[in-house]
């Protein structure tokens, strides 16, 4: 376990379910897949971050983080793509990815619209995120090593961005440091807020059209069926057209 401290209360409750999404080989090459994505998607924007900067010591950290970025989408599509290869094909598998998300945090990245304070506190509150659930992760899936070789490679680098980030946050803010950190929490817990209300939405949406396919549509079935009863079979004389007594 690294040194930034266990998994949350709510990743060791859920911790049975973390084993059951990564059991599925399936939906463990396809999560992989997601995960580079976000890792290549936060690797462009902390590149950004780097373009914008006018302070050189963060410039040289953010272009060192956008390299560990990419090298990450590129170990878990490898990876991804290596599972898949062989397995057999299969159609769409859920991969949850609401419950067990990659780097989260590198998705919700605004780095134009962030000020260096605010981004530094937000990518050190995303990075220990990741820190915390890769560790999980790392702990369900004993039983695929060359998986958990992966996240225990790309851990390394994700406990030197969190250290990082933390480090230059107290010394570009001193003094509003702990501001910075609890702003970027509750921005976070708004948005991890968004994400259950979402997907219980969705949840709720896919039962309710389930009870209207089993209890509305069978008597509309049924009436339909009878009604085909009474129509006689074969081709039947078309009715004759009502006579015409003015233009309209
Ligand atoms: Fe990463
Ligand atoms: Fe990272």
């Amino acid at each position: 376990m690294n040194d930034v401290g266990g998994p949350t209360i709510f990743d060791r409750v859920l911790r049975p379910l973390h084993r059951w999404i990564w059991s599925d080989a399936h939906r463990r090459g396809r999560k992989l897949l997601t995960f580079s994505e976000t890792e290549a998607e936060g690797g462009r924007d902390i590149s950004r971050a780097a373009e914008l900067t006018r302070d050189p010591a963060l410039r040289r950290l953010y272009l060192r983080h956008a390299e560990d970025e990419a090298r990450h989408a590129e170990l878990f599509r490898r990876r991804g793509r290596s599972l898949l290869a062989g397995l057999p094909r299969r159609g769409e598998v859920a991969e949850v990815n609401w419950l067990t998300p990659g780097e989260r945090g590198l998705d919700d990245l605004r780095v134009d619209e962030r000020n260096e304070e605010t981004l530094l506190a937000f990518l050190h509150l995303s990075e220990k995120a990741a820190v915390v659930r890769f560790n999980v992760y790392l702990d369900v899936l004993r039983g695929d090593p060359d998986t958990g070789a992966v996240f225990a490679r790309i851990l390394e680098d994700e406990a030197f961005h969190m250290s990082y980030t933390r480090k230059q946050l107290a010394r570009i803010a001193p003094r509003t440091q702990g501001l910075r950190l609890l702003q970027a929490r509750a921005s976070r817990i708004w948005k991890a807020y968004l994400r259950v209300a979402v997907a219980l939405a969705a949840l709720m949406g896919g039962a309710l059209l389930s009870l209207q396919y089993f209890v509305l549509l069978p008597p509309f079935a049924l009436l339909a069926k009878r009604a085909a009863r009474r129509e006689e079979e074969g081709l039947q004389p078309a009715r004759p057209p009502p006579a015409l007594e003015s233009q309209y």
